[in-house]
């Protein structure tokens, strides 16, 4: 059986919600509602196998010229086996067809994205408008995450 990867349907929340929460629950990573899931499925790529969701993120524009993998998860039997980075250069492809220069993560797995291509940058780097997610989050202004950018 072989992984297929595509973009996100409707029916998929409920496995992406369960993969997210799972690595959340870890302090891994933001947990996300299923309403924003349903807000923004259009954001989101799977890898599928054998009927099951095994690895999901999305690509969040942010502005003209950056956007962001956002809730990039591989499910813990199908971790390093590359599918982290198969996703990861779907959304860098995405991003160069709608012609966006910089793609960047705010990540734990700063090695991950490293390997992927993308480089380690001070968060300060970011614009201001990166925050606005941020303020809403439980660990705000403390949390640890590294932030990693990559030129297409
Ligand atoms: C981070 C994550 C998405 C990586 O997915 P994956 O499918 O295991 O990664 P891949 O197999 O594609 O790995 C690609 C490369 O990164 C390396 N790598 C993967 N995870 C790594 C980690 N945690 N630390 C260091 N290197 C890592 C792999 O060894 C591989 O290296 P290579 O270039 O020598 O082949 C996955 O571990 C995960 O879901 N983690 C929990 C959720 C999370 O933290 N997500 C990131 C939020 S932005």
């Amino acid at each position: 059986m072989e992984i297929i990867y595509r973009k996100a349907k409707i029916s998929d929340v409920e496995e992406i919600h369960q993969l997210v929460s799972y690595y959340a629950a870890k302090n891994l990573m933001l947990a996300r509602s299923r309403s924003s899931l349903y807000e923004g499925i259009r954001e989101f790529t799977v890898a599928e196998y054998n009927g099951r969701v095994i690895g999901a993120g999305s690509l969040h524009i942010i502005w003209s010229d950056l956007a962001e993998i956002r809730a990039l998860a591989v499910r813990p039997a199908h971790i390093q086996k590359g599918i982290g980075r198969n996703l990861v250069n779907l959304f860098l492809k995405e991003a160069r067809q709608l012609e966006i220069k910089r793609v960047f993560a705010l990540t734990y797995q700063q090695e991950f994205f490293i390997r992927c291509g993308f480089k380690a940058i001070a968060k300060e780097e970011l614009p201001h408008k990166v925050w606005k997610e941020c303020v809403n989050c439980p660990l705000f202004p403390n949390c640890e995450e590294n932030a990693v950018i990559i030129n297409i």
